[in-house]
This record gives structure tokens, sequence and C-alpha cells, in this order.
């Protein structure tokens, strides 16, 4: 299959009506699109991905107030987080709406929601004739694709067309919200942090992260191996302690001046900065053969939290 390339949302949106898939930019990392009403377009995503068919898709709208096409109810707890956070880096889980295919829930009752904030990415879905379903666009277990190049890695040869854009300014997946039930429910962090949650819904409750013995994980893709460069993924102390020993042929991402003896360092000046480099810097590291890659352990606030979790996970045995 040729992939086309292109900088145009119209010629991107061309090809998601006559139901092929397509890449395109948001500013938390890049998605592989396809109409939500067409059933081989849907099938192809999780081919081309190699996805497991039980792990659900993502509905991205254009503007906010198409959220009642995709969610058959919205919770006054749901309102308030899509007014203060939509459009932007949060996903919200709520009833479906009858219509929506047992593709993109995974056969479960309810349905994610996102509306982008990236100004590219909403001029291409508003020429969409229906909301586009997406994962992220990278091979399933490897780490989301923030620009186009790695999704071009990862993907050229088995999707219709990547819209190139900027690099994802966010660089880390969408917040996650579970409000289809009374108690709303944080499943996955991002940008949005919990705190700022809180702010808004006092009553927020952050889900456990899943481990094996959980038999039905609220969000399924928790329970996949996530975001793992081949290189092993160490979570790494500076500063305190007896002095750590470095390992051979080892990287370091982290904002922290590292100890010497790193054959590939990226010191960022802040978290931001951190989480916008983590991704692109595990595929770096991949392609310069590192074993290793140290990353500085994020405090436990703020955006800190999303760093954390992406990491421990790329830190899982395999
Ligand atoms: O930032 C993002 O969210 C990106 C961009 C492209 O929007 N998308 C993304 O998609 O990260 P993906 O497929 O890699 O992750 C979606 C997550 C999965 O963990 C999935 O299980 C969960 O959302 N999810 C989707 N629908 C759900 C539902 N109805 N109930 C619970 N979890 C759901
Ligand atoms: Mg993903």
């Amino acid at each position: 299959m040729n992939t086309a390339l292109t900088s145009s949302p119209e010629e991107a949106a061309r090809y998601i009506n006559r139901g092929r898939l397509v890449a395109f930019p948001t500013e938390t990392v890049y998605g592989l699109g396809a109409d939500i009403t067409s059933t081989a377009a849907l099938e192809s995503i999780f081919k081309a991905k190699g996805r497991p068919s039980d792990n659900p898709l993502i509905v991205h709208i254009s503007s906010p107030a198409r959220i009642r096409e995709v969610a058959a109810t919205v919770t006054p707890e749901a309102e308030k987080l899509i007014e203060k956070f939509f459009p932007g880096p949060l996903t919200l889980i709520l009833p479906r709406q009858p219509w929506i295919s047992d593709l993109v829930t995974a056969g479960r009752s309810t349905v994610g929601v996102r509306c982008p904030s990236n100004p590219l990415t909403r001029e291409f879905l508003s020429c969409c004739t229906h909301p586009v379903a997406a994962p992220s666009a990278n091979i399933s277990g490897r780490p989301s694709s923030t620009d186009w190049h790695s999704v071009q890695q990862d993907l050229q040869g088995r999707i219709d067309c990547i819209l190139k854009g900027s690099a994802s300014a966010i660089g880390l997946e969408s917040t996650i919200v579970d409000c289809s039930s009374p108690v709303p429910m944080l499943l996955r962090q991002g940008a949005v942090s919990l705190e700022t949650l809180q702010e808004v819904l006092p009553s927020i409750k952050a889900s456990t992260r899943h481990n094996s013995s959980q038999k039905a994980p609220l969000s399924p893709g928790q329970k996949y191996p996530h975001y793992a460069p081949r290189a092993q993924v160490i979570l790494f102390d500076t500063g305190t302690g007896p002095t750590a020993v470095i390992p051979q042929n080892a990287a370091y991402i982290g904002t922290a001046q590292p100890p010497d003896g790193f054959r590939k360092v990226l010191r960022c000046p802040d978290l931001d900065t951190y989480a916008h480099n983590l991704f692109r810097f595990f595929r770096e590291c991949d392609r310069q053969g590192i074993g290793t890659i140290c990353c500085q352990r994020p405090p436990s606030s703020g955006i800190g939290r999303a760093l954390q979790d992406r990491i421990e996970r790329a830190a899982e045995p395999r």
C-alpha cells in the first residue's frame, strides 16, 4: 500500500470520508483515524496496528457541541469537565449512543470521546463527515508517535495517508476520566492533572494501576504492555543515596544534572519538556542501539504523575 503524505487537512479528510486510514496530529500524540461508520475502516485500524480487538477506540469530535452524537447521556460531572477542558487533552467515558459500532467500544456500553484543541486537528475533523475513531498511531506496544516521522517508521505501507503537522505539543496521551457512573474515576493520567480535575470535581477518584490479578480493568488498555522501547527502561533517582552504578551503553533523560558516564543525555529545562520529549527519546535510543534508558523519577504531582505512569509501564518486565 502506498502511504500518501499531505499537509492539507481537507485532503486527509477526503481519505477518511472514502473509508481509508489516516494518521493525524493532535496536541497529545498522533492518532490513527477511521470514519466511525465504516466497519471495514475500523477493522483495518486493528490490523494495521496489531491491536487486540478487546481494546476500545477513542472517538474524536470537531467541537464540544457534537458530543451528543456519540454519547447517549452527558452527566452533570461530564458537563463540568467539558466546560473547563474541552477542547483539550481530556477523554471522557460516557454511556454510548446505540448506533456506535461494537468495534469502537469493544462491545461495552460506554464510549470514549475527545475534542482535541490543535487547530490543524480541528480543521481536519470538521472536514470529516462523521466523528473519527482513533487509537494512537503506533504499532501496538511501541511508544506512541509524537511526530509524523515516528508514524512513518511504524505504519508506512500499512495506512493510506499521514497528515503532516508539527510535533505533538504535550507528547503524552490524553487524561481519561470515566463519567459513566456516579463517582467519576480517573483512568489514565495525562496533561490534565489529578489536582486540576479535583478543583472541578472534588469527588473524583484515581483508579489504581492494573495488576494481573485484576480480572476486568476499567480501561482495557491498562492491561496491555505499553510505551515500551526495545531498550530496558529504568526509573532513576539522581542525587540522593550512594552513587548509582551507570549501566554500560546507557542513556539518560530528566530535568536534573545526571552523573557522568552516560552515552546519551537529554536534560530538559522542566517537566513539560520532559513529557514532550519522552517517547521521541525512547525511539531515538532504539535507533542508536542504546541498551538501557535511565529516566529520572518525576515528582508525584501535576504532569509528573502521567510521566511516572508511562515510565513505570515502559519499565515493566516483558
Ligand atoms: O491522546 C490520546 O488519547 C490519543 C489521541 C490520538 O487522541 N489516543 C490514544 O488512544 O491514546 P489509545 O487507543 O492508544 O488509548 C485509548 C485508551 C485505551 O486504554 C482504551 O482502553 C481506553 O482509552 N478506552 C477507550 N474507550 C474506552 C471505554 N469505553 N471504556 C474504558 N476505556 C476506554
Ligand atoms: Mg495507544
